[in-house]
């Protein structure tokens, strides 16, 4: 199946990679946490605590590519990085496409 996600992947990857089944692939989208509670390991433990009761075999993001610490977070929390991608948006940034696997129930 085709999802939208990977719509605008501008690298080439492997089909089943990006195949979806509708429940394969969790979205985490704009985690954020206010300036005083940066720094104090609270987004770690929400990146962790979100997905943990999941179902799907892993999670997906997109970080712009313009924020390399933002992207360095991500690498030292586990996440890997699949490819580039622009969503098919007018005036849309480039991204890091990245993917991590979740523990399976
Ligand atoms: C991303 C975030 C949740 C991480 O929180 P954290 O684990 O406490 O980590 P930090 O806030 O120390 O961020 C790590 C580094 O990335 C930098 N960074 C974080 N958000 C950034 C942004 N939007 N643009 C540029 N740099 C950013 C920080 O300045 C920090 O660099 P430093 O160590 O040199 O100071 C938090 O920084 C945040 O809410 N940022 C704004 C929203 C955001 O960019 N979310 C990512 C969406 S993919």
């Amino acid at each position: 199946m085709h999802s939208r996600w990977w719509g605008g992947l501008l690298t080439d990857v492997p089909a089943d990679t990006i195949t979806e089944t509708g429940t394969r692939t969790y979205a985490l989208s704009e985690l954020m946490v206010r300036t005083p509670w940066q720094k104090t390991g609270t987004a770690r433990r929400l990146h962790d605590a979100l997905p943990a009761p999941r179902p799907e075999e892993r999670a997906t993001l997109l970080v712009v590519q313009d924020h390399p610490k933002v992207h360095a977070l991500y690498q030292s929390w586990g996440w890997q990085t699949l490819g580039d991608l622009r969503p098919s948006i007018l005036d849309a940034p480039l991204f890091h496409a990245m993917l991590l696997g979740l523990p399976q129930h």
